[in-house]
């Protein structure tokens, strides 16, 4: 297929179609430049995707983790950028103490607890709770320090469906146009929780979590605080304008870098069992999760990690 689109005014460039799919090959890096590809000592490690997504055998997560284990499953972390262990039918508490090795944990008052109020209860399918998950995006970029990482267990899985996905944003970055990237250097945009979230919440919640959580700006593209890449960082859910640009031109640019994430080449996608168990690294990747299961019904809880100031 020829593309065949015009350049928008804000893209000028011919290659590149109006809503950012174009075939040919892509730059696929999966490591930061420069990094050598080491093996792994401490477990076994199963590749699941070109540069995103490995499954890591060999690790009960139910037991304090040693510190050189927890340093190689951090250099995993940032080499793959979700690390999926199967079958580890963790306690809340265990699968609160395996995420407080990468620091404090969030609280999230916009979703549903479980067991704490650092765990976030996902109760959907069948007569369950409306699904919003579908959609690209990093978990809670309105915040000024949005989550380092998430540790996300299911409980209950349908028979088929239900699927996870996760998209590798520095992947994203490496292949937008370089008119694109001369655009958006040094550009921050504004985050805000109430697109994503206004429609489900009368004014008596929204308003005291609209004074908790102002709108926010982050740099367009972050820098990676461990590995220094650079990363694509707007998403769906929540960024609503880029700074100083007129509404329009701001719109049809977000539009373009927003739809990166579905490029399939930045992607990897979960099939879950019960009692399984996704870490993923929620600077460097966006997630989708697929809505495809009712009437059946599907359980998870997350537990997150707090991040630091976007740069
Ligand atoms: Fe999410």
């Amino acid at each position: 297929m020829t593309v065949t689109s015009s350049p928008t005014p804000v893209l000028r460039d011919a290659r590149v179609p109006a809503d950012g799919m174009y075939e040919g090959r892509r730059t696929l890096h999966r490591l930061p430049e420069g990094t050598d590809d080491l093996p792994y000592e401490l477990f076994e490690l199963v590749p699941q995707g070109r540069i995103i997504g490995a499954e890591v055998r060999g690790v009960d997560l139910s037991l304090p983790l040693t510190p050189e284990l927890r340093k190689e499953l951090n250099r995993a972390l940032l080499e793959w950028k979700v690390l999926f262990f199967r079958g580890q039918g963790l306690s809340s508490q265990q699968q609160r103490e395996f995420a407080a090795n990468w620091g404090e944990l969030e609280t999230n008052p916009l979703l549903a607890r479980g067991s704490s109020a650092e765990v976030v209860r996902f109760e959907k399918g069948g007569n369950g709770a409306p699904t919003f998950e579908n959609v690209w995006h990093a978990d809670v970029t309105f915040r000024e320090r949005p989550a380092l990482g998430a540790v996300l267990q299911l409980h209950e899985v349908p028979p088929v469906g239900g699927d996870t996905m996760w998209a590798d944003m520095a992947a994203a970055y490496d292949n937008l146009p370089d008119t694109v990237k001369a655009r958006i250097d040094g550009a921050t945009a504004v985050h805000d929780f109430i697109p994503g979230f206004a429609r489900f919440y009368g004014p008596e919640k929204l308003v005291p979590m609209q004074e908790q959580f102002p709108p926010v700006e982050h740099p367009v593209v972050r820098r990676h605080p461990e590995t220094g890449r650079r990363m694509l960082f707007v998403n769906t859910s929540f960024t609503t304008h880029i700074v100083g640009m007129d509404r329009d031109e701001s719109d049809r640019l977000l539009s373009f870098l927003v739809r990166q994430a579905h490029v399939p080449e930045y992607q990897v996608r979960f099939r879950w069992q019960a009692g399984d168990i996704a870490f993923w690294d929620n600077r460097a990747t966006q997630h989708y999760a697929v809505d495809d299961y009712a009437p059946h019904r599907r359980v998870a809880e997350r537990v997150a990690i707090a991040g630091d100031r976007p740069f």
